[in-house]
């Protein structure tokens, strides 16, 4: 049991000492090299300076894919012996050890292989180091060549798209797909070939509308791009909409002021542009093109339009169907922020009534809290005669000092009257100052003189 234990621990710790030194001595910075066919590599190494004290001895071999395995260059700190058959092919740089291929060739695809045996003088062990680097040698890809057939524009859900990406030269060529920048993947309606070369769009459809690039490449060619392929799918029409900016809309139903001059615009997606046809009462042709103008007097007037769009290549169709009713409902302004037409007259009549009263109310509680009053008389004096003073006021202002109250008689008020307009606008309570303001501002520096007449 011991006399067999023993020498195994030896092996073990000496292995351990050399994989723990090895790595140190030399380096190789690139392990895997995409060689362009016809072009030198080199294969460096860097080696460390201790390395000049210690004596050494190495080979490099070259592994074919196929399996291979061929000695290159044998080599010692003072000579090197390169492989007959590779003698105008390699070139062995003598101080790093470094490895160069004069002119690359399929046939140098593989891996390469250094192996070292070091030898310190101050040691008694022997160091071996190991390192294999990958070679690939490949040709560059030229710039693809796009093709699609059919060549022309095709109609969506009819037709299939084959799109075929070609190289003239380029070895381990990769295809990638994009339309409008965007990578294709495979899906339900687009298959590649095994290479992906080809892309066979079935059936196309309106998204597949765009502009197509391929792009090959391989380890020395980083994506050529094609030219860029346009292709037109016919579609539609889609989304037909029915629109206009005046009338009020409730759903299919448009109300329309009467006598107002309303236009429709009639909007559908579609490729070739879509032929729009205007039906009244379902039979009667009114006009072509996207735009209708109605104008309409007769009141409570109920008509149906119909706009149909019509695409000629697809030959399909859509339409969409509305109620045209005339009605009063204020301006334009108004449906914006009112929802019907009744809604406005209803508002102006409670705002007026509520206005009213708190005028009676007013008047009421100044006749209440005011002993000194002024009666002004102006009713017998005509408005067309009262000339309006300076905002300044007139001159004898300090003898008109007091609360002023304006008696309202029946026929003769034109104020009154022009406030209760206002009020009709919605104005505020402001109005009832501006009122009796206004009677201040209408009773001339002549009132006085028909007081005293
Ligand atoms: C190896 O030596 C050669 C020749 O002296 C030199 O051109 C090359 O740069 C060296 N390479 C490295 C990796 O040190
Ligand atoms: C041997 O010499 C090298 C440099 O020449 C040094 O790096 C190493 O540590 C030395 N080893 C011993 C055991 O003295
Ligand atoms: C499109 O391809 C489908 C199969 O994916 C085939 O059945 C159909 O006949 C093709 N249509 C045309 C117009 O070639
Ligand atoms: C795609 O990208 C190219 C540049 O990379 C740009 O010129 C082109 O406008 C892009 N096309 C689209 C559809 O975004
Ligand atoms: C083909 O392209 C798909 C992605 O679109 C990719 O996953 C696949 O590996 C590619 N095949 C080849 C042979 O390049
Ligand atoms: C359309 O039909 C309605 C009733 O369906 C009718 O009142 C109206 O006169 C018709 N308009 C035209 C222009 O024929
Ligand atoms: C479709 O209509 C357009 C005009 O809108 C016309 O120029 C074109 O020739 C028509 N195509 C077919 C196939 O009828």
């Amino acid at each position: 049991m011991e006399a067999t234990g023993r020498p195994a621990l030896y092996v073990c710790s000496v292995l351990l000492i050399l994989t723990e030194v090895s790595s140190d001595f030399i380096h190789i910075p690139v392990l895997v090299h995409h060689g362009i066919e016809g072009k030198p590599l080199l294969l460096p190494v860097e080696t460390h300076s201790s390395l000049d004290e210690a004596e050494i001895q190495g080979t490099w071999s070259h592994t074919r894919p196929s399996g291979t395995r061929t000695t290159l260059v044998t080599f010692t700190k003072e000579a090197y012996i390169t492989n007959m058959m590779f003698r105008n092919h390699l070139h062995f740089k003598a101080p790093n050890v470094s490895l160069l291929i004069q002119k690359l060739n399929p046939d140098d695809e593989g891996d390469y292989h250094l192996s070292l045996n070091i030898k310190f003088h101050n040691k008694t062990g022997l160091v071996i180091e190991e390192k294999t680097v990958h070679v690939t040698v490949d040709v560059p890809v030229s710039t693809p060549v796009l093709d699609k057939s059919p060549s022309n524009a095709v109609v969506e859900d009819k037709a299939n798209v084959t799109w075929t990406c070609s190289v003239e030269r380029g070895t381990r060529v990769v295809f990638q797909w994009l339309r409008d920048n965007v990578t294709l993947t495979p899906s339900d309606r687009y298959r590649f070939s095994q290479d992906n070369s080809t892309l066979f769009i079935s059936p196309v459809r309106k998204e597949d509308k765009g502009t197509y690039h391929c792009l090959a490449s391989n380890p020395v060619s980083q994506g050529c791009h094609s030219r860029a392929v346009e292709l037109n799918v016919y579609y539609g029409p889609y989304n037909l909409e029915v629109n206009s900016v005046q009338g009020l809309r409730t759903g299919p139903v448009f109300t329309i002021n009467p006598g107002e001059l309303v236009f429709f615009e009639c909007q559908a997606d579609s490729n070739p542009p879509n032929s729009y046809v205007w039906i009244r009462n379902a039979t009667q042709v009114i006009t072509e093109g996207p735009r209708l103008e109605v104008r309409s007097y007769t009141l409570a007037q109920t008509e149906d339009y119909l706009c149909r769009a019509f695409n000629n290549v697809t030959q399909k169709q859509k339409e969409a169907q509305f109620t045209l009713v005339v009605a009063s409902f204020g301006t334009g302004k108004e449906k914006h922020t009112q929802e019907g037409s009744s809604v406005s007259p209803l508002a102006a009549i409670t705002v007026c009534s509520l206005f009213v009263i708190g005028c009676m109310l007013l008047f009421f509680l100044r006749r209440t809290c005011h002993p000194k009053r002024v009666l002004l008389s102006i009713y017998n004096k005509p408005f067309s005669e009262q000339k309006r003073p300076h905002r300044s006021g007139h001159e004898d202002a300090t003898e008109d000092f007091g609360i002023y109250e304006f008696v309202s008689i029946p026929g003769k008020m034109e104020s009154a009257q022009a406030s209760c307009r206002s009020l009709a606008r919605l104005e505020s309570i402001q109005d009832i100052h501006t009122t009796i303001y206004d009677v201040i501002r209408h009773v001339p520096e002549t009132p006085s003189h028909s007081l005293l007449q």
